[in-house]
This record gives structure tokens, sequence and C-alpha cells, in this order.
């Protein structure tokens, strides 16, 4: 049994106050419900003052992005180490904002998505496709590719660290959503992905949340789906209320 996942990703959004306001509301609403793992990213220069609020919680912290480094002349980044010394337990590598906004490529996501299992730290690796390649028929291909270069050279004993979480692009920030079915085939088929890359017990192990769109009125015939083991939260990350729903959904799950 897959221990479900949401992870509210909170984007550029917030500010210190407003920030740790959110997170005690997290731990007060999605703290409550057993048996489901929370986890919140703030923006980086908000995650210590986010970490302190949910201390003694089980509420979890992660960062958003990481450089692949572990120190040295790359202004501006941070490493693995850095969020691992501010009380992170997670990051997210190659969520589409990053890779559509910020043009990061598949080489480069591998190389921080290993960096940061190498640092200990879990690591949600996102992939999804654009309107445009669902229309063509492409969604379980882009989904494939993104997995298998996501992973490449992850060793088998890291996966444990390691949750996918399928966001189809159109339905961030959109208002849409894939239906629990389509959502529910597109998972199925990153499940066989990664059975083929690292057999069975991985492939049933392995948590695949999914993105886009996701709400308290939507979240219970999601989670309902056999292979979708949680959601990754922008917009409704945001409101405590419907993000404790969405937390309730999944522990009903259980
Ligand atoms: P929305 O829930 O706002 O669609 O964002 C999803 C997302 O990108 C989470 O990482």
């Amino acid at each position: 049994m897959r221990t479900p996942i949401i992870g509210g990703n909170w984007k550029m959004n917030t500010n210190r106050a407003l920030g740790v306001e959110l997170a005690r509301a997290v731990v007060k609403l999605a703290g409550a419900q057993g048996g489901v793992q929370t986890v919140v990213f703030p923006p980086l220069p908000y995650l210590l003052a986010v970490g302190e609020a949910v201390r003694g919680s089980a509420v979890q912290v992660g960062a958003q992005d990481v450089y692949h480094a572990e120190k040295g002349a790359f202004t501006g980044e941070v490493s693995p180490g850095m969020l691992v010394d501010c009380g992170c337990t997670w990051v997210l590598a190659g969520h589409s904002e990053r890779r559509h906004v910020i043009h990061e490529g598949d080489d480069m996501v591998n190389l921080k998505l290993r960096a940061a299992l190498h640092a200990g730290l879990g690591v949600i690796l996102c992939v999804g496709e654009s309107l445009h390649q669902r229309d063509v028929g492409e969604t379980n291909h882009i989904n494939e590719k993104q997995t298998r270069l996501g992973l490449r050279e992850v060793r088998p004993e890291e996966m444990a660290r390691l949750v996918i979480a399928y966001e189809p692009i159109w339905a961030i920030g959109t208002g849409k959503t894939a239906t629990a079915d389509d959502a529910q085939d597109a998972h199925w088929h990153i499940r066989a992905v990664v059975r083929d890359m690292f057999g069975s017990e991985a492939a049933g192990a392995v948590r695949i949340q999914y993105g886009g769109s996701v709400t308290g009125a939507n979240a219970q015939s999601l989670m309902a789906m056999p292979d979708v083991d949680g959601a990754l939260v922008g917009g409704a990350s945001l409101k405590p209320d419907e993000f404790g729903a969405i937390v309730a959904a999944a522990a009903a799950r259980v």
C-alpha cells in the first residue's frame, strides 16, 4: 500500500508573514489527517521561517528548485546540501514552469534530480505534455521520455525517495483538470516505464501524484484511481481550506 503524498507548491507567492501563517494553517488542517504525507514548497527565502512554523508537526518542507553542484562559483544558485541544512527534506525537479519558462532541459533536470537524491533529499520529478502534444496523441510518449531521461542513472536504492508528478501543462493554473480516467491512464503508463527501468518492486512502490488544477472538489475522484497516489497542488495550496480538503480526500483513500 502506497502512502499518499500531497504537495503544496506555493510557486512565487506569499511573503514571509503570509507563508508562516499558511504553514501554521496547514499544520492544523493537514496535520490532523493521518496516513498522508504532506509537504509544502515555499519560495526559497522563506524556507527557514516556514520550517520553524511546521516544526514538531508531520508537515514537511521542500524547495521548488535546486542546483546540481555542491558549492562554488554559481551565482544565485542553491545546492542540495544547503537545502538539507535549512531543514528541507524534498525538492521538485522538472516542473513545467522551469522546463518552459526557464528553459531547463531533460539533462539539467536529471543532473539536479541525481544531486538531490545523492544529498539525501526526496525528489518529485514532474512530467507532462502540452495541449498540442495531447491533441496529437503524444501524451504517453512525452511522459515516457521525460521519465526515462529524468531517471537516467538513478540508483535503484534511491527510488524509495523518488516521487513522480504527472502534471499536464494544459491543466496547470487553467481550471481544466484531466478526468480521473485520463489521469489513471497516464499514471498507469508512467508506472510501466518505471517497471521497465527499475523492475516490478520499484514500480509497485513508486508514488505518482497528479497535478493540474486540483481542488477540494475534484480531489476525491482523482484520488479514487488506483494509480493516483496523491496530488501536487498549486493555486489551491494557497487556500488552507481547499488544501485541507485535498489532504482529507487523500486520507479517505487510505
Ligand atoms: P495548479 O494547481 O495551480 O494548476 O498548479 C499545479 C502545479 O503546477 C503544481 O506544481
